[in-house]
């Protein structure tokens, strides 16, 4: 097998040279940590690319019982993935869906301990409906990349505002800050109450 630092490294270079947007360094320790401090157990990552940050994720969540499920649209990044899967013989424990989230989310019959969402930022809203149901209660949603793309996803904020959904706006890089939000008793009851 090969050795995981190297791996990373590969995968980086991958990005160098092929401008992949794969999450920073300072993110991908971020959002380590959060599953670290908050033991994630089973995780979805809506937007695969190459497979970077699926990785960064894995280091920790294998120190637990843990699953992981990662989707994405494009056939050749799925292919890159897969072919990472099978690098770390990681076939047994890591998902890859290869589809439109849109119409894979509903598919998919479980909950998750944390959402991480990195994909078409113009589709945030839609997306975030979709996946709000498959969040356990007290766990986690993140949204990358939501001041840089802030226009494309106009309505993502306006349906915040309108749910009185609660988040946080964290800088952790300087590439771009993450929306940050617990999904929580009150906020899920308001959404009863609208039907939403
Ligand atoms: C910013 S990249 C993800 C980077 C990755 N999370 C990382 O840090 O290594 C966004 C990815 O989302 C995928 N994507 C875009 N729209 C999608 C959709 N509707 N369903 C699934 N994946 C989608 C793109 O093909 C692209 O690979």
């Amino acid at each position: 097998m090969i050795k995981r630092q190297e791996y990373i490294k590969k995968l980086r270079q991958y990005w160098i040279q092929n401008e992949v947007p794969n999450i920073t360094d300072e993110n991908a320790r971020f959002l380590r940590d959060l599953i670290k401090i908050q033991k994630t157990q089973n995780m979805l990552e809506i937007g695969s690319a190459n497979w970077f940050s699926a990785i960064q994720f894995w280091l920790e969540l294998e120190k637990i019982w843990w699953e992981l499920t990662t989707i994405e649209f494009s056939e050749p990044s799925q292919k890159q993935v897969l072919e990472n899967i099978k690098a770390m013989w990681l076939e047994n424990i890591i998902t890859s869906i290869r589809g439109n989230a849109l119409f894979e989310i509903p598919k998919i019959n479980e909950t998750f301990d944390f959402v991480f969402i990195d994909w078409m930022k113009r589709r945030t809203k839609d997306f975030f409906d979709l996946v709000y149901d498959k969040v356990k209660l007290n766990w986690i949603i993140v949204v990358d990349d939501v001041i840089k793309f802030k226009e494309k996803m106009w309505d993502f904020w306006e349906y915040l505002e309108k749910n009185k959904l609660e988040y946080s706006i964290l800088p952790i890089d300087k590439d771009d800050w993450i929306l940050f939000m617990v999904k929580t008793k009150e906020d899920l009851e308001y959404r009863i109450e609208k039907d939403y």
